[in-house]
C-alpha cells in the first residue's frame, strides 16, 4: 500500500505501521479501536454481508489491525451474519505478537442478549479456541448454561450489556489492553453511547451501494465526538483511514 498521510511513502507495510501506533489504556478499561469498511455512500453491507465491499488490500489491513488486538469484540448480529470463526493470524503476525508479549491469537468475545448463537457461529464449535460470550443477567438461563461448555460467559448489565463494565472486566480478568471491535453498526452505537471508542479504522471502499444499509454507527442518540485523522493509506482506490479520538480539552 502507499501512505498518503502523515507523510507520503510509495511503499508502506501495514503490519508494522498499525503495530507501532500508541494505544494506552483509558483508565480502567482497554483502548478500544473500531474497525469497519464502508462504501463511498456509507453502506456497511451488501446483501447482508460486508464481503462484497472488501478486496485484497483490505484483507491485509484487516489482519494487520487484528494483530494488535488482545480481544476481538463482535456483536451477535455480525457473528451470525459473517459466520465468525476463531481468529487465525499467520506465522509472521504470531511472531510479532510473541515479541510484544501478547498471546499468539487474539481472544474472540461475542456480545449477545438472546444467546441464539448455536447455529452459524463456527467459533463456538472450535475445540482449539475458547471464546468469551458477554451477556446480560436476564439472558436465557438454559442457553447460558449450554454455551458455558464452549465459552467463558461474562455477565454485565441486565437489559443490555453494560459495555463499560464489560470492557473493564476484559482488562481486569483477561489482561486485555487493546480491544478491536468489529461491529456491527448496532453495537457500535452502544460503544459510542458509552463514550468507549478511542480509535476508528475505517476502510473506504471505491464502491457505490445505495439501498438502506446501516452506516458505521446505527441508532442511538446522536453524538458529535471529534476525532483526528492520523493516517491515510491507499491501494486500488481503497482508502484506509485511521482516526484517533481528540483528547478532551
Ligand atoms: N462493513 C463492516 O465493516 C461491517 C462490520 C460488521 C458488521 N457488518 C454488517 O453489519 C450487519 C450486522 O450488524 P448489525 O448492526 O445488524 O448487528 P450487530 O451490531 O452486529 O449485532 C446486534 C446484536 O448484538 C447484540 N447486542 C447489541 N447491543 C447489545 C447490548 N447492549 N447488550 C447485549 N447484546 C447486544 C444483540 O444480539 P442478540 O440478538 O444475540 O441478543 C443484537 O441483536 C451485517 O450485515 C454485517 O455484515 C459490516
Amino acid at each position: 500500500v502507499r501512505q498518503l498521510l502523515p507523510e507520503p511513502l510509495d511503499e508502506a507495510d501495514p503490519v508494522p505501521l498499525y503495530a507501532s501506533d500508541t494505544r494506552p489504556c483509558n483508565g480502567p478499561r482497554p483502548w478500544v479501536l473500531i474497525d469497519m469498511i464502508a462504501s463511498i455512500d456509507g453502506a456497511t453491507a451488501v446483501e447482508g454481508r460486508s464481503a462484497r465491499l472488501g478486496g485484497p488490500a483490505d484483507r491485509a489491513v484487516f489482519h494487520a489491525i487484528r494483530a494488535v488486538a488482545d480481544v476481538i469484540l463482535v456483536a451477535a448480529g455480525t457473528a451470525r451474519a459473517e459466520h465468525y470463526r476463531a481468529p487465525r493470524l499467520d506465522d509472521r503476525l504470531v511472531t510479532m505478537r510473541r515479541n510484544r508479549g501478547q498471546a499468539d491469537q487474539p481472544r474472540l468475545a461475542i456480545v449477545s442478549r438472546q444467546l441464539d448463537l448455536h447455529e452459524g457461529v463456527p467459533a463456538l464449535h472450535d475445540p482449539t479456541a475458547r471464546p468469551l460470550v458477554i451477556t446480560t443477567a436476564n439472558s436465557p438461563a438454559d442457553r447460558r448454561s449450554a454455551l458455558s461448555e464452549r465459552a467463558d460467559i461474562l455477565t454485565h448489565g441486565t437489559n443490555g450489556v453494560d459495555v463499560t463494565a464489560a470492557l473493564e472486566a476484559l482488562r481486569r480478568t483477561y489482561g486485555a489492553e487493546i480491544v478491536v471491535a468489529e461491529g456491527g453498526p448496532i453495537f457500535n452505537a452502544v460503544l459510542a453511547a458509552a463514550d468507549a471508542i478511542d480509535e476508528v479504522c475505517l476502510t473506504l471502499a471505491p464502491t457505490l451501494v445505495g439501498g438502506s444499509s446501516a452506516r458505521v454507527i446505527h441508532g442511538g442518540h446522536p453524538i458529535a465526538s471529534p476525532f483526528d485523522l492520523v493516517r491515510v493509506l491507499e491501494e486500488d482506490g481503497y482508502l484506509f483511514l485511521r482516526y484517533s479520538r481528540r483528547p478532551h480539552a
